[in-house]
Protein backbone atom coordinates (compact mmCIF):
# COMPACT_ATOMS: atom_id res chain seq x y z
CA UNK A 1 0.00 0.00 0.00
CA UNK A 2 1.38 3.58 -1.06
CA UNK A 3 1.98 6.14 2.08
CA UNK A 4 -0.87 8.29 0.33
CA UNK A 5 -3.59 5.31 0.63
CA UNK A 6 -2.41 4.55 4.05
CA UNK A 7 -3.06 8.18 4.97
CA UNK A 8 -6.75 8.48 3.44
CA UNK A 9 -7.09 5.27 5.26
CA UNK A 10 -6.26 7.26 8.86
CA UNK A 11 -8.62 8.27 11.25
CA UNK A 12 -8.58 11.96 11.01
CA UNK A 13 -9.35 14.28 14.51
CA UNK A 14 -12.57 15.30 13.00
CA UNK A 15 -14.04 11.99 12.16
CA UNK A 16 -12.66 10.57 15.59
CA UNK A 17 -14.61 13.79 17.25
CA UNK A 18 -17.78 12.70 15.35
CA UNK A 19 -17.45 8.92 16.42
CA UNK A 20 -16.46 9.48 19.92
CA UNK A 21 -19.64 11.67 20.06
CA UNK A 22 -22.22 8.83 18.73
CA UNK A 23 -20.42 6.18 20.49
CA UNK A 24 -20.91 8.35 23.71
CA UNK A 25 -25.11 9.27 23.11
CA UNK A 26 -25.19 5.57 21.76
CA UNK A 27 -23.88 3.80 24.66
CA UNK A 28 -22.42 6.08 27.40
CA UNK A 29 -18.79 4.62 25.78
CA UNK A 30 -16.09 7.35 26.68
CA UNK A 31 -13.09 6.75 23.95
CA UNK A 32 -10.27 9.23 24.59
CA UNK A 33 -7.82 10.42 22.09
CA UNK A 34 -5.13 8.35 23.01
CA UNK A 35 -7.21 5.76 22.14
CA UNK A 36 -7.57 6.77 18.15
CA UNK A 37 -5.48 4.12 16.74
CA UNK A 38 -7.12 1.54 18.63
CA UNK A 39 -10.23 2.83 17.10
CA UNK A 40 -8.86 3.16 14.10
CA UNK A 41 -7.78 -0.58 13.81
CA UNK A 42 -10.93 -1.56 15.19
CA UNK A 43 -13.08 0.02 12.69
CA UNK A 44 -10.89 -0.56 9.53
CA UNK A 45 -12.76 -3.61 8.82
CA UNK A 46 -15.96 -2.02 8.53
CA UNK A 47 -14.42 0.78 5.60
CA UNK A 48 -13.61 -2.28 3.81
CA UNK A 49 -16.88 -4.18 4.31
CA UNK A 50 -18.83 -1.10 3.24
CA UNK A 51 -16.53 -0.36 0.69
CA UNK A 52 -15.46 3.45 1.90
CA UNK A 53 -12.69 5.43 0.66
CA UNK A 54 -11.76 6.95 4.52
CA UNK A 55 -12.78 7.59 7.86
CA UNK A 56 -15.10 11.00 6.72
CA UNK A 57 -17.09 8.37 4.58
CA UNK A 58 -17.25 6.36 7.57
CA UNK A 59 -18.50 9.35 9.66
CA UNK A 60 -21.04 10.90 7.33
CA UNK A 61 -22.83 7.51 6.72
CA UNK A 62 -23.23 6.78 11.13
CA UNK A 63 -24.58 10.50 11.40
CA UNK A 64 -27.36 9.62 8.35
CA UNK A 65 -30.52 8.51 8.65
CA UNK A 66 -29.29 5.32 6.89
CA UNK A 67 -26.58 4.96 9.34
CA UNK A 68 -28.58 2.82 12.00
CA UNK A 69 -27.64 -0.46 11.17
CA UNK A 70 -24.29 0.73 11.14
CA UNK A 71 -24.26 2.40 14.26
CA UNK A 72 -24.57 -1.36 16.07
CA UNK A 73 -21.61 -2.11 14.12
CA UNK A 74 -20.06 0.45 15.54
CA UNK A 75 -20.97 0.21 19.05
CA UNK A 76 -20.05 -3.82 18.50
CA UNK A 77 -16.43 -2.83 16.99
CA UNK A 78 -15.80 -0.50 19.66
CA UNK A 79 -16.93 -2.38 23.01
CA UNK A 80 -14.76 -4.78 25.15
CA UNK A 81 -15.86 -7.90 25.33
CA UNK A 82 -13.43 -9.69 27.42
CA UNK A 83 -14.69 -12.36 30.70
CA UNK A 84 -13.63 -15.00 32.53
CA UNK A 85 -15.86 -18.06 33.98
CA UNK A 86 -15.69 -17.40 37.75
CA UNK A 87 -14.09 -13.66 37.36
CA UNK A 88 -13.79 -12.19 41.00
CA UNK A 89 -15.14 -15.30 42.95
CA UNK A 90 -15.99 -14.07 45.80
CA UNK A 91 -19.07 -12.94 44.37
CA UNK A 92 -20.24 -16.03 43.04
CA UNK A 93 -19.31 -17.08 47.40
CA UNK A 94 -21.93 -14.17 48.28
CA UNK A 95 -24.64 -15.37 45.57
CA UNK A 96 -24.62 -18.79 47.23
CA UNK A 97 -25.03 -18.01 50.66
CA UNK A 98 -27.82 -15.71 49.38
CA UNK A 99 -29.34 -18.58 47.62
CA UNK A 100 -29.13 -20.62 50.72
CA UNK A 101 -30.99 -18.29 52.61
CA UNK A 102 -33.62 -18.16 50.20
CA UNK A 103 -33.98 -21.64 49.67
CA UNK A 104 -37.03 -22.20 52.03
CA UNK A 105 -38.79 -19.40 50.08
CA UNK A 106 -38.00 -20.61 46.87
CA UNK A 107 -39.47 -24.23 48.14
CA UNK A 108 -42.83 -22.45 48.75
CA UNK A 109 -42.60 -21.07 45.70
CA UNK A 110 -41.30 -18.06 45.61
CA UNK A 111 -38.82 -16.77 42.98
CA UNK A 112 -35.30 -15.64 42.56
CA UNK A 113 -34.15 -13.21 39.58
CA UNK A 114 -30.63 -12.72 38.80
CA UNK A 115 -29.05 -10.07 36.01
CA UNK A 116 -25.73 -10.35 34.41
CA UNK A 117 -25.98 -6.57 33.13
CA UNK A 118 -23.48 -6.07 30.58
CA UNK A 119 -23.08 -10.32 30.17
CA UNK A 120 -20.50 -10.21 27.20
CA UNK A 121 -20.27 -14.14 26.08
CA UNK A 122 -22.60 -15.26 28.75
CA UNK A 123 -19.34 -16.40 31.14
CA UNK A 124 -20.96 -14.59 34.13
CA UNK A 125 -24.44 -15.73 33.74
CA UNK A 126 -23.43 -19.47 33.53
CA UNK A 127 -20.79 -19.39 36.25
CA UNK A 128 -24.09 -18.00 38.12
CA UNK A 129 -25.58 -20.34 36.85
CA UNK A 130 -22.69 -23.48 37.58
CA UNK A 131 -22.63 -21.78 41.22
CA UNK A 132 -25.95 -22.23 42.32
CA UNK A 133 -26.38 -25.86 40.68
CA UNK A 134 -23.29 -26.82 43.11
CA UNK A 135 -24.72 -25.37 45.96
CA UNK A 136 -28.10 -26.77 45.85
CA UNK A 137 -28.83 -29.43 42.41
CA UNK A 138 -32.74 -28.26 42.96
CA UNK A 139 -32.96 -24.82 41.96
CA UNK A 140 -33.34 -27.22 38.67
CA UNK A 141 -36.89 -27.29 39.52
CA UNK A 142 -37.29 -24.03 41.32
CA UNK A 143 -38.30 -20.81 40.08
CA UNK A 144 -34.56 -19.26 39.50
CA UNK A 145 -34.65 -17.65 36.49
CA UNK A 146 -31.11 -15.79 35.31
CA UNK A 147 -31.48 -12.62 32.55
CA UNK A 148 -28.11 -11.93 30.68
CA UNK A 149 -27.96 -8.50 28.50
CA UNK A 150 -25.93 -6.39 26.65
CA UNK A 151 -25.49 -3.92 23.91
CA UNK A 152 -23.70 -5.44 21.51
CA UNK A 153 -25.89 -8.34 19.46
CA UNK A 154 -22.30 -10.30 18.33
CA UNK A 155 -21.85 -11.12 22.24
CA UNK A 156 -25.52 -11.68 22.82
CA UNK A 157 -25.89 -13.98 19.90
CA UNK A 158 -22.76 -16.00 20.60
CA UNK A 159 -23.62 -16.14 24.45
CA UNK A 160 -27.21 -17.95 23.01
CA UNK A 161 -25.38 -20.45 20.98
CA UNK A 162 -23.52 -21.13 24.63
CA UNK A 163 -20.96 -22.77 22.89
CA UNK A 164 -17.10 -22.05 24.02
CA UNK A 165 -13.61 -22.93 22.62
CA UNK A 166 -11.85 -24.33 25.20
CA UNK A 167 -9.25 -20.75 25.14
CA UNK A 168 -12.40 -19.11 27.03
CA UNK A 169 -13.25 -22.40 29.05
CA UNK A 170 -10.41 -21.22 31.75
CA UNK A 171 -11.67 -20.70 35.27
CA UNK A 172 -13.81 -24.32 34.87
CA UNK A 173 -12.82 -26.71 36.77
CA UNK A 174 -12.55 -30.15 34.45
CA UNK A 175 -15.21 -32.24 37.00
CA UNK A 176 -17.35 -29.29 36.85
CA UNK A 177 -16.62 -29.09 32.48
CA UNK A 178 -17.45 -32.74 32.49
CA UNK A 179 -20.67 -32.34 34.45
CA UNK A 180 -21.91 -29.00 33.31
CA UNK A 181 -20.76 -28.69 29.35
CA UNK A 182 -20.42 -31.50 26.67
CA UNK A 183 -17.76 -31.63 24.27
CA UNK A 184 -19.29 -29.64 20.72
CA UNK A 185 -16.21 -29.24 18.25
CA UNK A 186 -16.99 -28.01 14.84
CA UNK A 187 -15.29 -29.80 12.02
CA UNK A 188 -11.96 -28.79 11.68
CA UNK A 189 -12.18 -26.16 14.55
CA UNK A 190 -10.82 -25.27 17.97
CA UNK A 191 -11.82 -27.85 20.36
CA UNK A 192 -15.30 -26.25 22.36
CA UNK A 193 -17.77 -27.41 24.63
CA UNK A 194 -21.15 -26.26 24.84
CA UNK A 195 -23.70 -25.34 27.88
CA UNK A 196 -25.95 -28.48 29.05
CA UNK A 197 -29.71 -27.70 29.16
CA UNK A 198 -29.41 -27.54 32.87
CA UNK A 199 -27.65 -24.43 32.35
CA UNK A 200 -29.19 -23.34 29.56
CA UNK A 201 -32.58 -23.57 30.66
CA UNK A 202 -31.96 -21.03 33.59
CA UNK A 203 -30.73 -18.42 31.43
CA UNK A 204 -32.10 -16.34 29.03
CA UNK A 205 -30.00 -13.77 27.03
CA UNK A 206 -31.09 -10.63 25.27
CA UNK A 207 -30.16 -7.23 23.83
CA UNK A 208 -30.29 -4.24 26.23
CA UNK A 209 -28.89 -1.14 26.05
CA UNK A 210 -28.25 0.02 29.97
CA UNK A 211 -28.36 3.47 28.94
CA UNK A 212 -32.04 3.19 27.17
CA UNK A 213 -36.01 1.75 28.65
CA UNK A 214 -35.16 -1.49 30.55
CA UNK A 215 -38.31 -3.46 29.68
CA UNK A 216 -37.99 -5.97 32.67
CA UNK A 217 -40.89 -5.54 35.18
CA UNK A 218 -40.12 -7.44 37.79
CA UNK A 219 -36.93 -7.27 40.19
CA UNK A 220 -33.86 -8.59 40.95
CA UNK A 221 -32.77 -10.40 43.78
CA UNK A 222 -28.80 -9.88 42.39
CA UNK A 223 -27.59 -7.71 39.75
CA UNK A 224 -24.07 -8.20 38.69
CA UNK A 225 -23.03 -4.82 36.69
CA UNK A 226 -19.66 -5.53 36.66
CA UNK A 227 -16.56 -4.23 34.69
CA UNK A 228 -19.20 -1.88 32.24
CA UNK A 229 -19.26 1.09 33.83
CA UNK A 230 -15.49 1.39 34.06
CA UNK A 231 -16.23 2.64 30.79
CA UNK A 232 -18.56 5.33 31.32
CA UNK A 233 -18.14 9.16 32.71
CA UNK A 234 -19.12 10.02 36.06
CA UNK A 235 -22.03 11.39 34.37
CA UNK A 236 -23.41 8.08 32.75
CA UNK A 237 -22.54 6.29 36.03
CA UNK A 238 -24.48 8.62 38.24
CA UNK A 239 -27.54 8.07 36.13
CA UNK A 240 -26.80 4.66 36.15
CA UNK A 241 -26.89 3.77 40.51
CA UNK A 242 -30.43 5.00 40.65
CA UNK A 243 -32.03 2.83 37.88
CA UNK A 244 -30.62 -0.11 39.41
CA UNK A 245 -31.34 0.31 42.75
CA UNK A 246 -35.13 1.13 41.06
CA UNK A 247 -33.73 -2.67 39.51
CA UNK A 248 -33.41 -4.52 42.49
CA UNK A 249 -35.56 -6.07 45.39
CA UNK A 250 -35.26 -4.30 48.97
CA UNK A 251 -32.76 -7.18 50.19
CA UNK A 252 -31.18 -7.38 46.81
CA UNK A 253 -27.75 -6.97 46.35
CA UNK A 254 -25.31 -5.26 43.49
CA UNK A 255 -22.10 -6.25 42.38
CA UNK A 256 -19.48 -4.51 40.64
CA UNK A 257 -16.39 -5.14 39.12
CA UNK A 258 -13.28 -5.00 41.15
CA UNK A 259 -12.03 -1.64 39.76
CA UNK A 260 -15.81 -0.08 40.52
CA UNK A 261 -17.09 2.10 42.72
CA UNK A 262 -20.17 3.90 43.49
CA UNK A 263 -18.88 7.02 45.00
CA UNK A 264 -20.63 7.92 47.91
CA UNK A 265 -23.07 4.88 47.77
CA UNK A 266 -25.26 6.18 50.47
CA UNK A 267 -26.42 9.13 48.35
CA UNK A 268 -27.77 6.89 46.19
CA UNK A 269 -29.37 4.77 48.56
CA UNK A 270 -26.78 2.18 48.80
CA UNK A 271 -24.53 0.90 51.48
CA UNK A 272 -21.59 -0.88 50.94
CA UNK A 273 -21.26 -4.42 52.28
CA UNK A 274 -18.11 -5.89 51.03
CA UNK A 275 -15.47 -5.38 48.13
CA UNK A 276 -17.66 -4.48 45.05
CA UNK A 277 -20.90 -5.15 46.97
CA UNK A 278 -23.54 -2.78 47.72
CA UNK A 279 -27.25 -3.31 49.35
CA UNK A 280 -30.07 -1.11 49.22
CA UNK A 281 -30.47 1.16 52.38
CA UNK A 282 -32.76 -0.35 54.67
CA UNK A 283 -35.51 2.55 55.74
C1 LIG B 1 -15.69 -6.10 29.79
S1 LIG B 1 -17.27 -6.77 29.43
C2 LIG B 1 -17.76 -7.35 31.01
C3 LIG B 1 -18.38 -8.73 30.96
C4 LIG B 1 -18.76 -9.31 32.32
N1 LIG B 1 -19.72 -8.48 33.00
C5 LIG B 1 -17.55 -9.52 33.17
O1 LIG B 1 -17.31 -8.77 34.13
O2 LIG B 1 -16.78 -10.45 32.89
C6 LIG B 1 -18.25 -5.28 29.27
C7 LIG B 1 -19.56 -5.50 28.51
O3 LIG B 1 -20.40 -4.36 28.68
C8 LIG B 1 -21.12 -4.16 27.49
N2 LIG B 1 -21.62 -2.77 27.42
C9 LIG B 1 -20.92 -1.64 27.21
N3 LIG B 1 -21.76 -0.58 27.16
C10 LIG B 1 -23.01 -1.06 27.37
C11 LIG B 1 -24.30 -0.46 27.42
N4 LIG B 1 -24.47 0.86 27.25
N5 LIG B 1 -25.36 -1.26 27.64
C12 LIG B 1 -25.19 -2.59 27.81
N6 LIG B 1 -24.01 -3.22 27.75
C13 LIG B 1 -22.93 -2.46 27.54
C14 LIG B 1 -20.10 -4.49 26.41
O4 LIG B 1 -20.70 -4.81 25.17
C15 LIG B 1 -19.33 -5.65 27.01
O5 LIG B 1 -19.81 -6.90 26.56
Amino acid sequence: MSVGAQQSNALDPESFKAIAELAYQESGLTLAQEKSSMIQSRLRHRLRDLGLPNFAAYSSLLQSDRGHEERRHLISALTTNVSHFFREKHHYDTLTEELVKRLPALREGGQMRIWSAGCSNGQEALSAAIALLEASPEIATLNLKILGTDIDPAVVQFARAGIYPERLMGGVPKPLIDKYFTEATPDGSERSFAAKPVLTQMIQFNELNLLARWPMSKRFDIIFCRNVVIYFDLQTQTKLWPRMKDALAPDGILFLGHSERIADPASFGFDCTGPTTYRPRVG
